[in-house]
């Protein structure tokens, strides 16, 4: 970015301000200050920016999806005006004589571009009309590169562009992890379902010493091994997935770690009674909700020799306390780690965040979709698209 001529032209950047909403106002504003260092860098240096983002996934203009919450937060995190205009669209007649009456050095926030059906369909038209705003494009959205959308991929081709900071700090962290991490490299990998972390799982394999697998996804692990895990979530489908991801660790020399007890509980409630067994011997009316305290004195101990560590995916229901304690006591022993520590998923950085950690981890990936995909070894579109010399598109 800071080679693209910036200075007395309008830039167009799409940027990820896809946040939790809660009563009109902004849940969870880590993306928005994830932005601010690509959109105060080019504001000093003399540019109008003209900023876009999708909310949610709308299949048209939807009034709970509108951006307003989100240029008010923007406008208070920068301590400058946001312009914003309610319309049905990025590309509508309204929006476009909207950017068109921006003044040179402000900040404009285009409406939700998903209100747009070309947005998902990467319409040359709409990206266009967006390519229209601006000399020059930055792409600040990580989040959404795994997206071919028209503004990520679409606009990309059309204007001279180039990678925000955020865009490439979480490019340089996440491949360092995929191609040369820093060893001992250990990985935690929690979450409900083993099928949306079965490819970064296998590309990790390659260069990880210690994987510990953990949360509802660990259970379908177990029973590949026999275990019984009473009535706790297993995707029957993937049993033979999980026995050859444990086969292959071995092969590898890799160590797979699952949690060796867990806290069962009869429905997912906050405050019910609780109990703990063996991951693999769960009694028939019980469900497994969270890592055990033996699973975590045994995830604990293994974090500690590591140089690189890699977290996604909470260890538990981490949103129904009392399901939260795993997922907490690893947030705290990774903040406590003397490695360099990168953070990815909803809920590891929510647990982070709601713990006040976020600034004792070296990343926090804004990435939930893109960062798995990525390390998988998938190409980013949004990525890709920015270093074709865009008179060829
Ligand atoms: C995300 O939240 O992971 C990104 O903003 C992408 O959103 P999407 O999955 O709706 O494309």
């Amino acid at each position: 970015m800071d080679d693209l001529k910036v200075d007395g032209r309008r830039v167009l950047v799409r940027v990820d301000f896809n946040v939790p909403l809660a009563k009109g106002r902004v849940g969870d504003d880590t993306r928005i200050h994830a932005a601010l260092p690509t959109v105060q860098a080019l504001l000093d240096r003399g540019a109008t920016l003209i900023l876009m983002t999708h909310l949610g996934r709308p299949k048209g203009p939807s009034e709970s999806e509108r951006l307003e919450p989100v240029a008010d937060r923007l406008a208070e995190l920068l301590h400058r005006e946001v312009r914003y205009l309610a319309s049905d669209g990025p590309a509508s007649e309204a929006q476009r004589e909207f950017v068109a009456a921006a003044a040179a050095g402000s900040v404009t926030l285009l409406e939700n571009t998903r209100f747009d059906p070309g947005e998902t369909r990467n319409e040359p038209e709409l990206a266009r009309t967006l390519a229209s705003y601006a000399d020059v494009f930055v792409n600040d959205a990580f989040g959404a590169a795994h997206r071919s959308h028209a503004s990520t991929e679409g606009v990309a081709r059309l204007l001279p562009g180039a990678a925000g900071y955020l865009m490439a700090r979480e490019l340089e962290v996440l491949g360092r992890l995929k191609t040369d991490p820093e060893k001992p490299f250990t990985v935690i990998v929690g979450g409900a379902k083993v099928s949306d972390k079965i490819g970064v799982i296998t590309r990790l394999l390659k260069v990880t010493d210690r994987i510990l697998v953990a949360g509802a996804m660990a259970y379908t692990f177990f029973r590949a091994q026999g275990g019984q895990v009473g009535r706790s979530l297993v995707e029957e489908d993937k049993i033979a997935t999980a026995s050859d991801l444990l086969a292959k660790a071995e092969e590898r020399g890799v160590e797979l770690l699952l949690p060796v007890d867990s806290v069962c509980a009869s429905e997912i409630e906050s405050g019910v009674s609780t109990e703990v067994y063996p991951s693999g011997a769960i009694p028939e009316e019980l469900i497994g909700l969270d890592a055990g305290p033996k699973a975590v004195q045994q995830f604990v101990a293994a974090l500690r020799d590591c140089r690189t560590l890699f977290w996604n995916g909470p260890l538990g229901v981490f949103e129904v306390p009392p399901f939260d304690a795993g997922t907490r006591a690893i947030a705290q022993a990774v903040a406590d780690l003397d490695a360099f520590t990168v953070v990815g998923g909803g809920d590891s950085v929510a647990a982070l965040n709601v713990m006040g950690l976020q600034d004792r981890v070296d990343h926090v990936s804004t990435g939930g979709g893109a960062s798995l995909e990525f390390l998988e070894g998938a190409e980013l579109p949004g990525v890709t698209a920015l270093t074709l010399d865009p008179r060829a598109g």
